[in-house]
């Protein structure tokens, strides 16, 4: 059951960020316990068909005393179903964004709804591909791909017929004895694809999951990865530095300022699917492209991948 507030944010969120500072030390539970008291909880509706939704998230970090504002009222929400993609300058919070989707990090004031329920770790329902992959190096491919099937009871054997299924999905037939010190950066990225689809979560967060693939493979794995979502109805949010890909894949594309992040656009990219590359010279992919570079402030740049603002 997903809740739904038309209140503004309440409790610590209207704090100075003394009092927010202060809820982050006690974690996103303390957050919580505030903002769901008394008559926000009454107005609350429900939207059983939302994967996620945030409103108003406020996250910042202190480090050596400097407090370092993150994300400034990060509202986002996508559908059960929907593949999405983040997009921003390099250091904006993406990944912070995702790891309190996932439950991996705290936030200061706003709320947070994951497939109906609060972020938390130890949820089986949300795949997670990190930006550094996790992987397991003294593990094989296999392995490594069997792991969120020891999280839960499943059977060994059938586990291993899906794990290499998956291996096989993602071209890596042949491999499932290798250790990972012995496959390549790209092999590995599939490996973590093959992973969290092993998972079949309901929610899949991926970090910058096909950066190291070179063009010809991160092509056929974002149309690979495009069809098992259909397929499996499964909602993906996934951060990527590319805009082509972030249009191709994406039925929206949120686009984020430098930090402290807000989301300055959000476009929907209505090209039928199933999509081949060859939508990219369309004009409705062309327009959105367009948008993106320029809700990013590079109308005048040469290339359609973000990085660092000067
Ligand atoms: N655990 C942490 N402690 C302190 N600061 C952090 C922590 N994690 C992230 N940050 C800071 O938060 C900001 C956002 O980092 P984040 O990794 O979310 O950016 P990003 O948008 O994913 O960047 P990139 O595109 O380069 O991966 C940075 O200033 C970073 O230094
Ligand atoms: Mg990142």
């Amino acid at each position: 059951m997903t809740l739904r507030s038309d209140q503004p944010p309440g409790g610590v969120g209207e704090g100075a960020p003394a009092a927010r500072v202060m809820a982050d030390r006690a974690g996103p539970a303390l957050v919580r316990e505030v903002e769901g008291s008394s008559e926000r909880s009454m107005a609350m509706t429900v939207d059983t068909d939302l994967a996620i939704e945030t409103d108003s998230i406020e996250k910042y970090f202190i480090k050596d005393g400097n407090l370092n504002h993150v994300l400034d009222g990060v509202s986002v929400s996508l559908r059960r179903g929907e593949l999405a993609s983040l997009i921003g300058p390099s250091g904006c919070g993406k990944s912070t964004f995702l790891k309190i989707l996932a439950g991996l990090e705290s936030y200061q004031s706003g709320t947070v709804d994951v497939l109906g329920d609060e972020p938390g770790s130890g949820r089986f329902d949300i795949g997670f591909v990190f930006q550094g992959l996790a992987l397991l190096p003294w593990r094989t491919v296999l392995d490594n791909v069997l792991l969120p099937s020891e999280f839960v009871k499943m059977n060994k054997g059938e586990a291993r017929a899906r794990a290499k299924r998956y291996l096989s999905t993602v071209g890596l037939d042949g491999y499932e004895n290798y250790y990972l010190r012995e496959v390549s950066g790209g092999m590995r990225q599939r490996v973590a694809l093959a992973r969290v689809l092993m998972s079949e979560a309901r929610l899949l967060l991926l970090d910058e999951p096909f950066s190291a693939l070179d063009e010809f493979t991160r092509e056929s794995i974002n149309m690979l990865f495009m069809n098992v979502c259909a397929e499996t109805r499964a909602a993906a949010l996934l951060v990527t530095h590319s805009i082509q890909e972030a249009v191709l894949m994406s039925d929206r594309v949120f686009v984020m300022s430098g930090r402290p992040a807000r989301v300055v656009d959000e476009v929907e990219i209505s090209i039928p699917r199933p999509r081949s590359r060859h939508v990219m010279v369309e004009t409705a992919f062309v327009d959105a492209v367009k948008r993106i570079r320029s809700s990013l402030g590079l109308e005048d740049a040469q290339e359609s991948t973000v990085d660092d603002p000067p």
